[in-house]
């Protein structure tokens, strides 16, 4: 892999990124959407691009592109022979994180493409179509609730209107964090145009289980992604003193959502799925008081959608049946859904050939974590790289890869590339603006 690490400075490029946005004291990324983090972040994926010459585009949801487009044989004087740049074959990932979120997740599959396309150059080669690595913006829906926002916007699976109105902890509107970092909120909607520029995605990311350690691979691909969502569950009670109030005339609505977690471990144990709640907000939340409300979030996955219904509904109805016992009140409201991807046949069978003639055999897993690619199954082939990770943590600061993977990413990548847009020895050898 020495010729991988040297043709694409791949140490220089992730140390050059890694003190965006990370917390001294706990080491884990706070890239939420649109705060100063995310736009050092989104400022670094531009000039990464404009040094490669590759031309950088922010789409109508926020999302930036870099292209990578093939020789068109014009001089630089020529007017009018701008190249083309539908038929595009899309790579890249995501740069934003969840709270205190690893290095790993979003930023190995945006560095890994331009890794790759260095590589590819370093050999002297150009694509025959266009190639455009992506950064989606806000994939984990830290700050305002929805996950993959910005391919959700792209493809219209989220309305534009419910994306402006969306609110983060602290009130402010979606529209209004876009609007100050100079995105302007009412061109977000479907995009047509963009959509029709691009033919297949592929996105590389670090695999958040231990499927690829258990067989010994350091690279697999993608076979589907569970079905998965989140839902909001809003438990409320009476206020009142905490050393005054006898534990029989209690309204608390701590207790219908303590309740609720161990229900949801069981249901979801007994379902074979999983239920998590991994984010709540206490009003007033006071040491001395008992608590007002309770505004909890579940993020559930299963294996079918049967299963999904089943535990959610099973979820709620537990958490009804305690409130009633609590004198308690209990609203619960979806907020995002996604359903089973099952990933282009075509395309992963392509890739997989591609990788086992030069890797030796590639696994094919599932996924219970949701991608922008899962989002883009719904308008085109897409396929997703998987990178061996030996503890299978993620989503914490303890996520890791090792380097000696990562460079096995780029290859494998890479090797996607060219065989998928094309790219072999061009006019334009050794090309590297
Ligand atoms: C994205 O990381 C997810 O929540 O699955
Ligand atoms: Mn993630
Ligand atoms: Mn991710």
């Amino acid at each position: 892999m020495n010729e991988v690490a040297e043709a694409t400075g791949f140490a220089e490029l992730w140390s050059s990124l890694a003190d965006l946005g990370r917390d001294r004291t706990t080491g884990g990324y706070r890239r939420f959407a649109w705060t100063s983090a995310d736009l050092a972040c989104r400022d670094w994926f531009a000039s990464q691009a404009a040094d490669r010459g590759l031309t950088v585009e922010v789409d109508r949801n926020g999302n930036q592109w870099a292209w990578w487009l093939p020789d068109s044989g014009a001089s630089s004087t020529d007017v009018g022979t701008e190249p083309r740049r539908g038929n595009a074959l899309a790579i890249g990932s995501h740069l934003d994180s969840v709270p205190d979120g690893g290095a790993f997740d979003g930023p190995l599959g945006v560095i890994s493409s331009l890794a790759a396309v260095d590589l590819l150059r370093a050999r002297g080669w150009q694509p025959e179509r266009p190639v455009v690595i992506a950064n989606f913006a806000d994939e984990e829906g830290a700050r305002f609730g929805i996950a993959c926002a910005g391919s959700r916007l792209l493809t219209g699976q989220l309305d534009a209107a419910k994306a402006r109105s969306l609110r983060d902890g602290g009130g402010v509107r979606l529209a209004d964090a876009m609007e100050a970092a100079g995105q302007d909120p009412d061109a977000l909607g479907r995009d047509d145009e963009r959509l029709a520029d691009i033919s297949e995605f592929v996105e590389l990311h670090i695999e958040q289980g231990r499927w690829l350690i258990d067989h010994d691979a350091p690279v697999g691909v993608a076979s589907s992604i569970w079905p998965h969502g989140r839902w909001r569950f809003d438990f409320t009670g009476e206020a009142n003193h905490a050393g005054t109030t006898a534990l029989d005339d209690r309204r608390d609505p701590m207790l219908t959502y303590a309740n609720t977690v161990l229900s949801a471990r069981k249901k979801a144990r007994l379902g074979g799925t999983l239920a998590t709640f991994g984010k709540v907000s206490v009003e007033p939340n006071g040491t001395n008081a008992i608590p007002s409300r309770v505004r909890a979030w579940l993020d559930s996955r299963a294996p079918d959608e049967a299963a999904l219904d089943a535990v959610v509904e099973q979820i709620a109805a537990a958490a009804r049946e305690r409130a009633e016992r609590d004198g308690t009140a209990l609203e619960v409201v979806n907020e995002s859904r996604t359903a089973i991807v099952e990933f282009d046949h075509g395309l992963r069978d392509k890739i997989r050939k591609t990788l086992t003639g030069v890797f030796g055999p590639v696994p094919q897993l599932p996924t219970g974590a949701g991608h922008d690619a899962g989002i883009l199954a719904a308008e085109l082939p897409t396929a997703m790289l998987f990178v061996r990770n030996p503890s299978g943590l993620s989503h914490t600061p303890a996520e890791h890869a090792e380097t000696a993977d990562c460079l096995t990413g780029v290859a494998a990548l890479a090797e996607v590339v060219a065989q998928l847009a094309g790219v072999r020895p061009g006019t334009n050898r050794g090309s590297g603006a």
